[in-house]
């Protein structure tokens, strides 16, 4: 099967895809497909491509080699197509300092060509999904970090996509306000059937998320495609985050300490 013909069941495809920007690689050959209510890590050092492999998928720019599809529509080109049925949640929350909360989660369904009679309710009614009932008429300065995200999220989600991209979207939190939040995230991906790709540098995050891990290694090749158990034990655990560290650095001297740690980042795993 080609990149070209997808198939119902692939909502990402990435088929022998490379981008080079002047002077090196940012992603070299990668190749993998995700599949209609997949929830799917993507980890790897800062710098292995992560985030251009996340904007190809956006269709913010074509590749330089291979294909990108996107529910069979090629993102780059048909951008119109695109644009209500993804939704993305950065790691700074990029509200609009002016407007609240409420008209915040608006203008993500204004954008999307989601029709406005529909604003008002769906909007307040995610922003009580996310926990901020009583709160759509503040601004984003009068909110805390997390509160900030779960506007965000609400954004994301009130326009009913398909497909929900996170780059470092829990990365800024404290941990457990993080960890909260993705809690609630993988419900509401679960709950609504949406197909998720998170990106983090995260291992642990990577690991409690989804059903998938995807590691990357500069220059933006695919190192590792694990499948994560659903019912880990501690020692499946421990072997993944070893499988899934030594897939991001091949060449770093693992502190068997560091296997174990509930949240092994890049830096303890002396990648970078
Ligand atoms: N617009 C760009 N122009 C030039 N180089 C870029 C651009 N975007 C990313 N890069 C480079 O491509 C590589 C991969 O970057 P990126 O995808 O941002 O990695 P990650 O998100 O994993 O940290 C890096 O070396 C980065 O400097
Ligand atoms: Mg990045």
């Amino acid at each position: 099967m080609t990149a070209s013909t997808t198939g119902p069941d692939t909502v990402i495809a990435f088929d022998h895809v490379s981008k080079t920007f002047p002077g090196h690689s940012a992603i070299s050959d990668l190749d993998f497909r995700i599949g209609r209510g997949e929830l799917v890590s993507v980890v790897g050092v800062t710098g292995c491509g992560k985030s251009t492999m996340f904007n190809l998928t956006l269709g913010l720019f074509p590749p330089t080699a291979g294909v990108v599809r996107v529910q069979d529509h090629d993102p780059h080109r048909d951008f119109e197509w695109f644009r209500k049925r993804v939704a993305v949640v950065f790691q700074d929350a990029r509200l609009l300092p002016w407007r609240t909360a409420l008209q915040n989660v608006c203008i993500g369904m204004k954008f999307a060509g989601v029709p406005k009679p529909t604003w008002d309710a769906t909007a307040r009614d995610w922003l009580a999904r996310l926990g901020l009932a009583g709160r759509e008429d503040a601004y984003p300065h009068q909110l805390s970090g997390g509160q900030r995200q779960r506007v965000s999220l609400a954004r994301a989600f009130a326009v009913d996509p398909e497909l929900i991209l996170c780059d470092e979207s829990f990365s800024a939190l404290d941990e457990i306000t993080a960890q909260t939040l993705r809690a609630e995230f993988v419900e509401l991906v679960r709950a609504g059937g949406k197909t998720g790709v998170v990106i983090t540098h995260n291992i642990g995050e990577a690991l409690s998320l989804g059903n998938r891990v995807l590691v990357l290694r500069p220059p933006g090749h695919l190192a590792d495609d694990v499948l994560l158990p659903t019912d880990a034990t501690p020692e499946e655990t421990a072997a993944l985050r070893a499988r899934v560290l030594r897939a991001m650095n091949p060449s770093a001297e693992l502190d068997p300490g560091a296997a174990a740690a509930p949240n092994t980042d890049i830096a303890q795993a002396g990648a970078q």
